[in-house]
């Protein structure tokens, strides 16, 4: 078990499959409960957290507009009194050459990825400030360092992550509250395998750019996210980790 983890309430955005469930099943591991706030229903979630006797609630909800964050923090509020730990995970990924990105498309990608960190991050840090301490972990990517093709609009929206969680960690340190960002390579998820055509052969040639020569799992990115959120890490703050199999070093 993490230490500081026992009881706290963990709320996980896009928690209903791929790296958010990961990083669900392993807070109910490290003794959290847990919140999934997803449009997708989480019932495979909530199984694997019951499995290790932890409870769970699934909020069916869209993180990117404002109604859709005050009715997580609504639920929470009602049901567990606060949010100790926030995992800001959700985000989509739509691989389109510039030329084909509509501002239609741009402004999507930044109300799931960036707007909704703000959303959920305005709703949940006035609990963590009254209580003293709290635990922020935003999903970037490392693609902001490797700039592949096709992701004009993803890669502003995680170089926006990033620069939201240096900029929040300044303001919420002084709070006992810590906010760090997580930037992995290619990991197969549901999403990396069902949004991209060329995910098999995509596997592999980003594989080759690892110093880890392999295609990155979920399971990886689990440990970094548990000692991000726990008491150990209490002086880590508005740091961006990479984990991704060693492909960016600095
Ligand atoms: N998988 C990768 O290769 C990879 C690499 C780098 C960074 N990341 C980042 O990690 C995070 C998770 O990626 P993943 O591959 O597990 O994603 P995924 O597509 O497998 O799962 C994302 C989940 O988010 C939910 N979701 C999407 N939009 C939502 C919204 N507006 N409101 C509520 N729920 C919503 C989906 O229903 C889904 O359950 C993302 O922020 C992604 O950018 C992933």
């Amino acid at each position: 078990m993490a230490k500081g983890h026992a009881d706290k309430i963990a709320v996980i955005t896009g928690g209903a499959t791929g790296i958010g469930q990961a990083f669900a099943r392993r807070l109910a591991e490290d003794g959290a409960r847990i919140v999934i706030a997803d449009f997708a229903p989480a019932d495979e979630t909530l199984a694997l957290v019951a499995a290790r006797g932890r409870p769970a609630r699934a909020v069916v909800t869209d993180v990117s507009t404002p109604e859709g964050v005050d009715a997580l923090a609504a639920a929470v509020a009602r049901e567990f009194g606060g949010c100790d730990i926030l995992i800001n995970n959700v985000g989509i990924f739509p691989n389109r050459p510039f030329d084909e990105v509509s501002f239609a498309d741009w402004k999507r990608v930044m109300a799931v990825n960036l707007d909704s960190m703000f959303l959920t991050a305005k709703a949940f840090v006035p609990g963590m400030k009254a209580r003293g301490w709290g635990r922020i972990v935003n999903m970037a990517s490392n693609t902001v360092a490797t700039a592949v093709t096709g992701y004009t609009h993803y890669i502003a929206s995680k170089g926006g992550v990033i620069g939201f969680t240096r900029a929040l960690a300044s303001d919420l340190g002084p709070s006992g509250i810590t906010v760090n960002a997580i930037a992995p390579s290619l990991t197969r998820t549901t999403g990396t395998t069902t949004t991209n055509p060329r995910a098999p052969e995509r596997f592999d040639h980003v594989a080759s750019f690892q110093v880890i020569k392999r295609t990155q799992t979920v399971d990886d990115l689990v440990g970094a996210m548990s000692f991000l959120t726990s008491d150990d890490a209490a002086f880590i703050t508005g740091q961006t980790l990479y984990v991704d199999g060693g492909w960016v070093r600095r």
